[in-house]
């Protein structure tokens, strides 16, 4: 088959069927699976173990990430998890500063009480992750471009300094999506997803993939898969399968209009400032063109005048939802300091720069002169709010 991602996301791991030809991937419910013998199956035996449907749909997310396995969870979150619970009580793991919220909350509230060590650091310079370093340093994790601060870390520097160490990277995706940006050629042992988002691209469904070519730990990963049993539903493999089929042009799409989107309100007196790794002024923008094939389609901002300006913002748009989430083809808009970053401890959002003026933008793929006018009536609203 071609290597080419466009056609991978058609292909990869959907020949017909065997049984009746079909074309598009059978949504194979059954929980269980005759066996001509006790033992003597015909490759699955029970749905948590195995399922034809979510075999198809983790041997094209291991295409799409080039690796040789992936293994898919029932939400971005239970996919995390399951990676962690493949380390010891007493490892240590360097986590970048900047990380969605619940995955801080998996480090900080469910499994420190188990043992698991974490440290919060700014990995925009690799001298940070080398000073961070503990004995008992097993991964570092990082997302890239992170939630919700956009920050860019060096992928390929990260994974080197990991290599020398003997220790783990693993990269959560989410953002950037295999079709801007390929962390295990860079070096990085693991990718994570949230397939809610980009990958699956419509708002329908949450799930979680973790891929790698790593053989000892894929082995890992599909044990914990089976013995802990966060497994997607086969219908929710489907959607993500079919979702997955225009993730090329949809992504194409996400970047043109937030590239532009970016621009003008960097342009608009109402904002302080615009978090979008491809404009000029950001920290991080010529490590994000070496490593990305597009800075993506969210877009951060904090607008003058604090709560009262980000409240009527959100609240005069109709065509960005307010509502927690990313990555579908519709635009969405949100408060991370009181929606998805709010289990982030205050003093740690404060440093980060998430404030009361701070929204997340996910550009979606509508016309992009009405998501224009949209957000001008936004600012409109935040101007006459302070
Ligand atoms: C970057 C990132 N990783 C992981 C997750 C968790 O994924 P899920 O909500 O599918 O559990 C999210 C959710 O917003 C996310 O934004």
């Amino acid at each position: 088959m071609s290597d080419h991602l466009d056609t991978l996301c058609i292909h990869a791991g959907q020949e017909p069927d065997a049984s009746h030809g079909a074309v598009m991937t059978p949504i194979v419910l059954s929980s269980t699976f005759a066996q001509d013998g006790p033992g003597n199956h015909r490759g699955y035996d029970y749905s948590r173990a195995g399922n034809p449907t979510r075999d198809a749909l983790e041997k094209c997310l291991a295409a799409l990430e080039g690796a040789t396995h992936c293994v898919a969870f029932g939400s971005g979150c239970a996919a995390t998890t399951a990676v962690l619970l493949a380390l010891n009580a007493g490892d240590h793991v360097l986590v970048g500063d900047d990380v969605y919220g619940g995955t801080f909350r998996i480090f900080d509230k469910v499994l420190k009480q188990f043992g698991l060590q974490s440290t919060s650091i700014d990995m925009t310079d690799v001298k940070h992750v080398r000073e961070a370093m503990r004995p008992n340093t097993r991964l570092i994790w990082l997302e890239t471009p992170s939630n919700p601060m956009l920050k860019v870390f060096d992928i390929a520097a990260i994974a080197t300094f990991a290599r020398e160490k003997g220790i783990l990277l693993a990269v959560d995706n989410t953002f950037a999506t295999p079709m801007l940006q390929l962390p295990l050629s860079l070096g990085a042992h693991l990718v994570v997803h949230s397939t809610t988002k980009y990958l699956n691209g419509h708002s329908d469904m949450v799930g979680g993939a973790a891929m790698t070519s790593d053989e000892t730990l894929a082995e890992k990963l599909h044990f914990l898969q089976k013995a802990v049993g966060a497994v997607p539903s086969p219908f929710d493999c489907y959607m993500l399968l079919r979702g997955l089929k225009t993730l090329g042009v949809r992504m194409e799409r996400h970047v043109l209009s937030a590239r532009h989107l970016a621009e003008w309100l960097g342009s608009r007196p109402e904002v302080n400032h615009v978090y979008y790794p491809g404009l000029a002024t950001h920290p991080q923008y010529a490590l994000a063109k070496k490593q990305m094939k597009g800075p993506g389609g969210m877009i951060s901002l904090e607008l003058r005048g604090g709560l009262p300006a980000a409240a009527a913002f959100l609240g005069a748009l109709r065509l960005f939802v307010c509502a927690e989430s990313l990555g579908g083809v519709e635009s969405l808009a949100e408060h991370p300091a009181i929606m998805t970053h709010a289990s982030i401890p205050p003093a740690q959002r404060a440093a980060l720069g998430i404030n009361d003026g701070f929204v997340r933008l996910s550009v979606g793929i509508e016309a992009l002169s009405d998501l224009q006018a949209d957000l001008e009536g936004g600012l409109k609203a935040a101007r006459a709010a302070t």
